[in-house]
C-alpha cells in the first residue's frame, strides 16, 4: 500500500539517524521527501542512499533550521521545486549536556535555538501551503526528558517540553483547517546522539527500560509514519512515547 502516493514532505534533521529513516519511510510509501540537514553532505547522502531504492524521491536541502529567514527561503524553494507540502517533520534536534552548574549560556541558546525555535520556523514557513493541502500533518519529535526530565539536559528537557506545549498550541490554532499537530517523544534510540553516551552510562539507561534494549530508528519512524497517514486523521495535540516503556 502507497499510503503516501502524491504527498510532498518535508523532514528537518533528516540527514542521519531518526530523521533519514523517517525520510525512508515516507519515500517508501510514495511521497516526494525534501530532506533537511544542516550540512550539505549530510542531506546529501541521505537523500542519495533513498534515491537508491525509491528513485526519485528525495531532493536535499542543506539548511540550519534555526535561521528563520533561511527556513523562509527554504518554503518558496520547496514550494517552487517540488510543490505544496503536505507533511511537515520537526526532528532536527542537538544536544549540548551538562550540568546546570556547569552549563554555557551558548549551551542553552544552541539547543533552544534549534529543537524549538527551528519548529517555530518551519512552522511559521510551511502553515500556508499546509492549511491549503489534503490530509495535512506536522509532526514533531519530542523526547521522554521533555515530559520526565533528565539531570545534566536541563537546555534539552526544556527544549522538548516547550516543543510539546507549542505541539498542542499549534493544534488548537490549526484543526479549524484540519491540519493535526501531534508529537513523538522517543526514549533511548540507536543513533550517533546516543552513541556520544558512555558504556556506563548506556547500561543504566538499559537498566531503566521495561522492555530491556535502546529502541531502532524504524520504531519512531513507524509512528511518524502512521501519524502523517489519512488514518491518522482524527488524532491531534497527542504526545506518543515510544520509549520501551520507560515513561509508563
Ligand atoms: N536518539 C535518541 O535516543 C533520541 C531520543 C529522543 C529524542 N530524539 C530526538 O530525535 C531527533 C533526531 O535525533 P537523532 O538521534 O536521529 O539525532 P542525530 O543522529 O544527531 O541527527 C540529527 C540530525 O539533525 C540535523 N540538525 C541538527 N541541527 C540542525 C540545524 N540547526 N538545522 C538543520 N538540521 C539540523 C543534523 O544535521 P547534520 O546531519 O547536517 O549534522 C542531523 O541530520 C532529535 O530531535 C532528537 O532530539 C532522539
Amino acid at each position: 500500500m502507497q499510503r503516501f502516493a502524491n504527498k510532498i514532505a518535508v523532514v528537518t534533521g533528516g540527514g542521519r539517524g531518526i530523521g533519514q529513516e523517517i525520510a525512508r519511510a515516507l519515500a517508501a510509501e510514495g511521497a516526494k521527501v525534501a530532506v533537511v540537514s544542516r550540512s550539505e553532505s549530510s542531506c546529501g547522502k541521505a537523500a542519495e542512499e533513498i534515491n537508491a531504492d525509491f528513485p526519485g524521491s528525495c531532493t536535499a536541502y542543506a539548511v540550519d533550521v534555526a535561521d528563520h529567514a533561511a527556513v523562509q527561503e527554504l518554503s518558496k524553494k520547496i514550494g517552487d521545486e517540488i510543490g505544496a507540502v503536505n507533511i511537515l517533520v520537526n526532528n532536527a534536534g542537538v544536544t549540548r549536556d551538562g550540568l546546570l552548574m556547569r552549563m554555557k549560556e551558548e549551551d542553552w541558546d544552541t539547543v533552544l535555538d534549534t529543537n524549538l525555535k527551528g519548529a517555530f520556523n518551519t512552522v511559521k514557513a510551511f502553515m500556508r501551503p499546509l492549511m491549503k493541502a489534503e490530509d495535512p500533518r506536522i509532526i514533531n519529535i519530542a523526547s521522554v526528558v521533555g515530559i520526565i526530565g533528565n539531570a545534566g539536559q536541563a537546555n534539552y528537557s526544556a527544549s522538548k517540553a516547550g516543543l510539546i506545549g507549542f505541539t498542542k498550541a499549534v493544534a488548537r490554532e490549526l484543526s479549524g483547517r484540519q491540519v493535526t499537530c501531534n508529537a513523538v517523544a522517543p526514549g533511548f534510540i540507536k543513533t550517533d546522539m546516543t552513541d556520544e553516551l558512555t558504556d556506563a552510562q548506556k547500561n543504566a539507561v538499559v537498566g531503566n527500560i521495561p522492555l530491556g534494549s535502546f529502541g531502532e530508528t524504524k520504531d519512531i519512524a513507524a509512528m511518524v509514519a502512521f501519524l502523517a497517514s489519512k488514518e491518522a486523521r482524527y488524532i491531534t495535540g497527542q504526545v506518543f512515547a515510544v520509549d520501551g516503556g520507560m515513561t509508563m
